[in-house]
């Protein structure tokens, strides 16, 4: 027989199109609620996706940026950061390790950077990483996702055009007003949404995400955002709490603990799941900052791929987005055989040589 919290949360998946419901589940804290929450997550998750886990390796191309998110320890004037790019060989050497291993998949992450020259860069080395990574198990080569901010069309068109099929672009959070408290004025909600649309009509696979647990932050708010994913039809989600940067305008503004936060990010993370059976869900860097099981933990509340980071050691630490930011090498053979393992002990398999693309996508364009 059903418990009574059994049936409250029964009650409130029944209306997964209520901003309040959502909410509510969002805002839990009692561990029974968040077992369950969880619970249910996951058992739908393996009914929709399956038990496999998809590698995506990240290489975090440059934090050269144009842009002043006032959250982002590499914003433009950070002057404390030591600014590179990779060369296309370090890229292509992370690719082809890549491809080595069986990740199906890599990201190539930077700052927003729109001349004419970076344009081309990443034009030409996404063409070269597929010619590099064509084999008998992967015959069409690494999936390429691009993460490299707001664009214009004819950039997002060229790059689709030399092999790349997914962007990831997030919006960080949908509510205007905490929109507007966390950029610049120059940087609008309105243009980052038009940015997706954009995406989406090239023909993109597209993802986006938000920062949980941002100052004055509510559940309300989260539970829109969750909403926003559904009715934009979005494919792949990547979201993690917010951490601080000491060297951002936003250093010294209370949050949550670090212990609400990442709570408040797996919650946020079931519900989506909830909200959305077959996106693609990632586990991301954010979490492991908030614990060393962040990612594992992800994965138990519904996510389904993760993002080793593969960038070389030197330019690593120089990625810092925020304070605590993991710096483990990811780009060793023993690190894959222990997340291997890892991933076994929740009952989930690594998917490999296979690009791993968001269901929510390919269902949705099944003639
Ligand atoms: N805390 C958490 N995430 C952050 N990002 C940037 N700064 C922070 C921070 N202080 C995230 C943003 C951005 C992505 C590349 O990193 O969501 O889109």
């Amino acid at each position: 027989m059903m418990s009574a919290m059994e049936r409250d949360l029964d009650r409130l998946c029944q209306q997964l199109d209520d901003t309040d419901a959502l909410a509510t589940l969002l805002g839990f804290t009692d561990t029974d609620d968040i077992e369950a929450l969880r619970a249910r997550a996951e058992a739908l998750t393996l009914r929709t996706i399956g038990n496999r886990v998809h590698y995506r390796g990240l290489i975090e191309i440059s934090n050269i940026c144009s842009q002043d998110c006032c959250y982002c320890g590499i914003r433009r004037s950070n002057a404390h950061v030591a600014r590179y790019t990779l060369t296309q060989p370090e890229i292509l050497d992370a690719a082809q390790w890549c491809a080595a291993q069986g990740y199906g998949s890599v990201v190539l992450q930077g700052g927003e950077n729109t001349s004419a020259a970076a344009v081309e860069f990443i034009a030409d080395t996404v063409t070269r990483i597929k010619a590099l990574t064509r084999n008998p198990r992967q015959p069409e080569g690494l999936g390429i996702t691009l993460s490299l901010g707001v664009q214009t069309s004819d950039v997002y068109r060229r790059w689709f055009a030399a092999g790349a099929h997914r962007y990831l672009l997030r919006v960080e959070t949908t509510d205007p007003q905490l929109f507007a408290r966390i950029h610049p004025p120059e940087q609008t909600l309105d243009e980052r949404i038009e940015a997706l649309q954009a995406l989406r009509d090239v023909g993109y696979q597209v993802g986006t995400g938000v920062m949980i647990g941002l100052p004055g932050q509510t559940l309300v708010q989260l539970a829109r955002d969750v909403l926003f994913f559904k009715t934009f039809e979005i494919d792949m989600i990547g979201m993690g709490p917010y951490q601080p940067h000491a060297d951002t305008p936003m250093a010294d503004e209370p949050t949550l603990s670090a212990a609400e936060r990442l709570q408040r990010a797996l919650n946020m993370i079931a519900v989506t799941r909830l909200v959305l059976p077959t996106a693609n869900i990632a586990s991301t860097t954010a979490l492991q900052a908030l614990s060393p099981e962040g990612r594992e933990l992800g994965f138990s509340y519904g996510a389904n791929i993760t993002m080793p980071n593969l960038t070389p050691e030197a330019a690593r630490q120089h990625y810092l987005l925020y304070d605590e930011k993991p710096l483990y090498n990811e780009d060793t053979e023993p690190f894959g055989d222990i997340l291997k393992r890892r991933l076994a002990k929740l009952g989930r398999e690594v998917g490999l040589h296979e690009w791993g693309d968001s269901r929510r996508f390919t269902d949705r364009h099944r003639t």
